[in-house]
């Protein structure tokens, strides 16, 4: 049986070939598509292998119906908006997520970005600092968690809110647990999202919000581009002079934030917060590992669709 590593940004070396010695200590063979140009050349490559690894690469129906012996695609990662889940079920493809393998890598780039943005992009000028600043965590799943154990290291007052969790689970922490996303939003200064992208997320981060943080306000996005309106993100910098807003990856009216308003914004060239060779090696090899326990045991933890 064939395995598939379909990474368009390709894992660190240390990484695939800890994922092929699972592979081929299991009996099944490794085939790579790296840095590929065209979607067509993953739709082409997924043609007949078992099991597929993606990172942001894009599985779409397209390439779920491509893969006629398709079985399994992980996402090695948190984030699965990227793969078709309907076509997926429907085709009876299992998919999964590695939670948690990548988050420490997301969590020390939202503090990179936050302090690159508070020290005035290193230009030599006059900053802030982050100590004793309120920073908000908007959901407290395994990255959330990571930007909070930072956070308290930098001495910031550290709050969180997340429906899918009792204030006791946060609070256990050394978080402050709040009972709205409003009231996160009207107590902190700095909120760093960690909500996923889906059809109730998307957009989402509207105005409302925006124009309820503190003065000093700073957005940290590691999360999706998709979760923010757009359009309330250029009112909120238009009305706000002391807003700022760093993301990895920048949003898709960042031309109009590039000439509006310099300095107040640091966006990532490319989508980075994985982009480290530990956290490749952990989400990576915890891929394989699921598909080998899949492919050869029926394992379905961290199944993310179902049928
Ligand atoms: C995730 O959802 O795990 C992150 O966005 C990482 O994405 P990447 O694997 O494309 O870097």
């Amino acid at each position: 049986m064939k395995v598939l590593v379909a990474t368009e940004k390709p894992f660190a070396k240390q990484a695939v070939d800890g994922i092929r010695k699972i592979i081929e200590d299991a009996g099944l063979e490794l085939v790579l598509l790296e840095k590929y140009k065209e979607q067509a050349d993953f739709v082409k490559a997924v043609a007949d292998v078992d099991a597929v690894i993606i990172r942001s690469d894009i599985a779409s129906r397209e390439v779920l119906e491509a893969g006629k012996n398709l079985k399994i695609v992980v996402r090695a990662g948190a984030g699965y908006d990227n793969i078709d889940l309907d076509a997926a079920s429907e085709r009876k493809v299992v998919a999964m997520n590695t939670p948690g393998q990548n988050a420490n890598a997301v969590a020390e780039l939202a503090f990179g970005m936050m302090l690159f943005q508070v020290r005035n992009h290193y230009d030599g000028s006059s900053g802030f600092e982050l100590k004793g600043k309120t920073l908000g965590l908007h959901a407290y799943g395994f990255v959330g968690k990571c930007v909070g154990r930072i956070a308290k290291g930098f001495g910031m007052d550290v709050y969180a809110y997340d429906p899918f969790l009792t204030p006791a689970m946060i609070e256990v922490d050394g978080v402050k647990a709040v009972e709205s996303v409003e009231e996160l939003y009207s107590k902190c200064q700095y909120i760093s999202l960690h909500i996923p992208a889906t059809k109730d997320t998307k957009g989402s981060i509207n105005f409302n919000l925006l124009s309820k943080m503190p003065q000093g306000a700073t957005l940290v996005n590691t999360a999706r581009k998709e979760v923010i309106d757009e359009a309330s993100l250029i009112k909120v910098f238009e009305e706000r002079k002391d807003f700022r807003y760093v993301s990895d990856i920048a949003p898709d009216n960042a031309p109009i934030i590039g000439e509006k308003f310099p300095g107040r914004f640091y966006f990532t060239a490319k989508k980075m917060g994985a982009q480290t060779e530990e956290a490749n090696i952990n989400a990576g090899l915890a891929a394989a590992r699921q598909i080998v326990g899949f492919l050869q045991k029926g394992d379905k933890t961290f199944q993310v669709n179902k049928f």
